[in-house]
């Protein structure tokens, strides 16, 4: 068993990324998240109890671990209060085991009113963000002039910033046709929450290195999916941080040496919220049974997801750019019933057959999907525990995806609850 282990999306977010760490999260001694923010909703469920994580590690189930939001994270202190409440409402007291970055970067009560007003004035082209700030806090800690977490040691002076960024930012929103934040109203649903977190910051990067030393397991938690990453995704419409391994590096402050086994997270058809294109949607009764037998409604904004097949394209993609040593395919149980399954397995452009996405969102819009069409089945694969208890239809489509993609298919879900999996 390898005693590191990274959690990745390799499609467009969503495919059961929390439900997979939880259930490592057991053998785990350090949970730890490295990018994103709150635009994450990361779904656990245990005894028919249902948790959704936004910035805290879908590992926080399991009481001995500790959780760690790193330097990557864009880390909104009034999200994370709300978590944390919850999960205190539940018995659950895991300030107490929580370590925040200090070189994490803070959203700030401007940036979700940036976010909105920008997609606002973007009209069609607009990107579905989560609408939770997460570009313009990226944005301002590219720019640098982003205010970070270990800021919040000296109150005073943090907020004497945060009141003049709100202002600045309101001169950006006006000009996009925005009504200015009121500041008294912002800072005071913000600084509560920003003073609780403040004795929870610290020099996660000696932290981590120090509980490596010590030969600590660690469970890496990604955020979003391949297809979202701001340089290899569907350009611009993606999220504002690298979803893949980089992001797991850069996020964290370890080495790549460091990192163990890097697991894939693929459901067993596509999904997507927000715009963008999306070779193999099916935008037709097919694509609403999806959505309905797989509850396909976002975790973090309860958007209805968008739809399709297996997209075997983008899946080996994902899997070649990050070093994916084993798949973890989910919802499985929800292709039940289905006739026939479409898989595509190349796209095709100009005449060409391509193996992995064009960089041009035009061009990306203009693929037509090549598909291998496997026979459905008829029985149920929901809560089957072994991989001989699936229907044999069910077996050859994961047999399938290993062969096209040339990596094995480790864990199968067959349902949403912790032990509705296979294990290989
Ligand atoms: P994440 O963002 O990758 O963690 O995924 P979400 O939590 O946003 O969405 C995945 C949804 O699928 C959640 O509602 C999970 O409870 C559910 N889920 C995960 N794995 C399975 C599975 O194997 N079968 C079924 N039926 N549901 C699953
Ligand atoms: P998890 O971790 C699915 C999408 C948004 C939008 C784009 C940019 O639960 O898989 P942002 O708010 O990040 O600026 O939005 O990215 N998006 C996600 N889609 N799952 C997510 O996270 C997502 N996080 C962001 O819908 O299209
Ligand atoms: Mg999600």
């Amino acid at each position: 068993m390898p005693r590191n282990r990274v959690v990745l999306g390799l499609q467009w977010g969503d495919e059961g990324k929390g439900k997979v760490i939880d259930l490592l999260a057991c053998e785990a001694d350090l949970v730890v998240r490295c990018q994103g923010g709150a635009n994450a909703g990361h779904t656990v469920v245990v005894g028919g109890k249902k948790t959704v994580l936004h910035l805290l590690p879908s590992g926080v189930l399991n009481e001995n671990a500790r959780c760690v939001i790193g330097h990557g994270v864009v880390l909104d202190p009034v999200a994370l209060c709300h978590e944390l409440d919850d999960l205190l409402a539940g018995g659950s007291d895991v300030a107490k085991r929580l370590v925040v970055a200090d070189r994490a970067h803070l959203v700030l009560p401007s940036h979700p009113h940036l976010d909105r007003a920008q997609e606002a004035a973007k009209g069609a082209s607009k990107v579905g963000t989560t609408l939770r700030g997460i570009g313009p806090c990226y944005t301002d800690k590219a720019a640098r002039i982003g205010i970070r977490a270990g800021e919040l040691c000296d109150l005073k002076a943090c907020e004497a910033k945060v009141r003049e960024h709100i202002a600045k930012s309101n001169v950006i929103a006006k000009a996009l046709g925005a009504e200015p934040l009121d500041v008294e109203t912002a800072m005071a649903a913000w600084l509560p929450s920003a003073r609780r977190i403040a004795p929870l910051v610290t020099d996660s990067i000696s932290i981590l290195h120090e509980a490596m030393g010590a030969g600590r397991s660690f469970l890496f938690e990604g955020a979003q999916g391949a297809q979202l990453d701001l340089d290899v995704g569907n350009y611009p419409y993606v999220t504002s941080s690298n979803t893949g391994i980089g992001g797991i590096l850069t996020g964290s402050g370890l080495s790549h040496k460091q990192l163990g086994q890097v697991i894939g997270v693929v459901k067993a058809y596509s999904t997507r919220v927000g715009s963008g294109p999306f070779a193999t949607e099916l935008n037709d009764a097919r694509g609403e049974a999806l959505r309905q037998r797989g509850r396909e409604f976002g975790s973090t904004t309860g958007r209805p997801r968008r739809c399709g097949w297996l997209d075997l394209v983008i899946v080996g993609y994902a899997c070649r750019l990050n070093g994916i040593d084993a798949i973890a395919l989910t919802k499985l149980d929800i292709l039940d019933g289905e006739r026939e399954l479409p898989m595509c397995v190349g796209y095709r452009l100009d005449g060409k057959v391509l193996d992995g996405p064009p960089a041009r969102i035009e061009d990306l819009a203009r693929v037509e999907p090549v598909y291998e069409t496997l026979p459905g089945w008829t029985t149920p694969s929901t809560g089957a525990r072994t991989f001989e208890a699936l229907p044999k239809q069910a077996q050859d489509y994961v047999r399938f995806i290993e062969k096209r993609i040339g990596v094995p298919v480790k864990w199968i879900g067959t349902g949403a609850g912790r032990d509705e999996i296979i294990v290989r």
